[in-house]
């Protein structure tokens, strides 16, 4: 299914879950908003522990939200800093934004919207589980 991408809502809704992120320790907050394929809005913040290690991402609680409210498969996606500014997803979460979107997700980067493909080239990916 094509779906139109609205890149300034996907902005919006990653600015206003921002604001709900959970960083005591970094300080730095983190908002994610992605377009499923069914027309879809998914969104995430970053949630801290004070057990360092187990913090989660934003793109964590989008990617389960994305599940936890039908599936599908993610066309685009936004991720933002406290300051609205577009943010590189971590190598982490990446890999989570290949498994979810597929190589020709499209992902808005501070260097403008790029695929899956340029963002992380020679992914590993269902198909390279050829011992299953
Ligand atoms: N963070 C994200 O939520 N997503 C990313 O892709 C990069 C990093 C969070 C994790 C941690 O809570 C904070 O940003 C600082 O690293």
């Amino acid at each position: 299914m094509a779906v139109d991408i609205d890149w300034d809502l996907l902005r919006v809704k990653a600015i206003e879950v921002m604001h709900h992120a959970y960083a005591p320790y970094s300080d730095f907050q983190v908002g994610v908003a992605g377009l499923v394929d069914d027309g879809r809005v998914v969104v995430g913040c970053n949630v801290e522990n004070a057990s360092y290690g187990l913090g989660l991402c934003a793109e964590c609680g989008m990617v389960s939200q994305l599940h936890s409210t039908g599936g599908g498969t993610l066309v685009a996606v936004w991720c933002v800093d406290r300051n609205g500014d577009s943010l590189m997803p971590c190598g982490r979460c990446r890999q989570l934004l290949w498994e979810n979107g597929g190589p020709s997700m499209l992902l808005q980067t501070p260097s403008g919207v790029k695929t899956m493909t340029e963002v992380l080239p020679d992914a590993f990916g269902v198909e390279d589980l050829t011992t299953r």
